[in-house]
């Protein structure tokens, strides 16, 4: 199969698609067909070893000391079933299936294995770029406003990187959940969060989000725009601050009315997810999609900070 391997950290550039072996489906694994994956924010800091402060020295022990590990990068995928290992029941050759592969990666690829546990099916209507895109920005976004900020209907939310990955889906979660969402996100992209939801833009590059004068329940910052002491200031009382961005210090002084840390892959999330796309309930947002050949497009528009929703490649 091709895949597009990541042997050494750096630029774009070192993304390069070669012939590798279709990976055997082991025990309890299955063998997907991946028709679209997402080049996600993740996939780029692991390819730079370009980790927020302090996370430099863990983050290589986990993913590589000097060049990465898992050369095929790549945490979320949409495809069809092509294989199933020993002892997987109920799924069926050519189903379409998606999810999320945590530290093994490897959905830059034609193939991937991934342990059935781990798989949600795509219901008919649901393409899969929108499986690949909603997954790592859905599963984030939900996690945080509601298991970390517990957003709830009358909550004022304010989502910083509203036009992110993270963000499309924070706004469109929050205001499902009945909350009022003010968006942080550059003019360009205002009437983009306005249309998913979000009562009111605050644009970054006119004004310092920092000094507003107003306090919200919720405060999630998917950017790093913010300091705990910061965002504690934009905290009405009772407040909660999410800092989906965290460096090191930040998550490991974060308590109380602050949460940081990793939201988990769960199946449930994203089969909540991916029901909720289905259902025309939740949009994806798409910046670009690459054939896997142009990786290193795909990893240049994600360097660039400014995407909005996702980029996928389509190997
Ligand atoms: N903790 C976790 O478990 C977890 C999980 C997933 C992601 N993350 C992290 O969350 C961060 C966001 O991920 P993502 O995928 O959403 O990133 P992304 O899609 O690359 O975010 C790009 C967006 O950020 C916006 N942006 C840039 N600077 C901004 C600013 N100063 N104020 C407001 N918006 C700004 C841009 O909007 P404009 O062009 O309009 O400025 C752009 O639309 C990454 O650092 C990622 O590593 C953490």
């Amino acid at each position: 199969m091709r895949a597009a391997l990541v042997e050494r950290y750096g630029g774009p550039e070192v993304a390069r698609v070669a012939e590798v072996p279709t990976p055997e489906p082991g025990p309890g694994q299955v063998l997907v067909r991946v028709h679209a994956a997402a080049v996600t924010a993740g996939d780029a800091r692991i390819r730079a070893a370009r980790f927020p402060r302090g996370f430099a020295l863990p983050a290589r022990l986990a993913f590589g000391i000097t060049r990465p590990r898992r050369r095929i990068l790549g945490g979320v995928f949409s495809g069809v079933v092509a294989a199933v290992g020993e002892g997987v029941a109920g799924i069926a050759d050519g189903a379409a299936v998606c999810g999320m592969t945590g530290m093994r990666m490897g959905a830059h690829a034609e193939c991937v294995a991934v342990p059935a546990a781990r798989l949600v099916p795509v219901p008919e209507g649901v393409s899969h770029e929108d499986a690949a895109g909603v997954l790592f920005g859905g599963t984030t976004a939900l996690h945080f406003l509601r298991r970390r900020g517990g957003v709830g209907p009358g909550m004022s939310v304010l989502v910083i990187g509203a036009s992110g990955a993270v963000g499309t889906n924070a706004v469109q979660l929050a205001h499902a959940a009945g909350a009022v969402v003010t968006a942080v996100s550059s003019g360009a992209n205002s009437a983009l969060v306005m249309g998913l939801g979000a009562g009111r833009v605050i644009d970054h590059t006119v004004a310092d989000v920092t000094r507003l004068g107003e306090r919200f329940d919720v405060v999630m910052d998917t950017v790093g725009a913010l300091t705990m002491a910061s965002g504690r200031r934009l905290l009405a009382p009772g407040g909660r601050l999410l800092l989906v961005a965290a460096d090191l210090g930040q998550t490991v002084r974060a308590r109380g009315a602050v949460a940081a840390g990793t939201s988990g892959e769960r199946p449930e999330d994203m089969a909540e997810l991916i029901g909720m796309v289905a259902a025309g309930t939740l949009r994806v947002v798409h910046d670009a999609a690459f054939p896997l050949d142009r990786i290193a497009e795909a990893y240049a528009r994600v360097d660039t900070g400014r995407k909005t929703g996702n980029v996928l490649v389509r190997p």
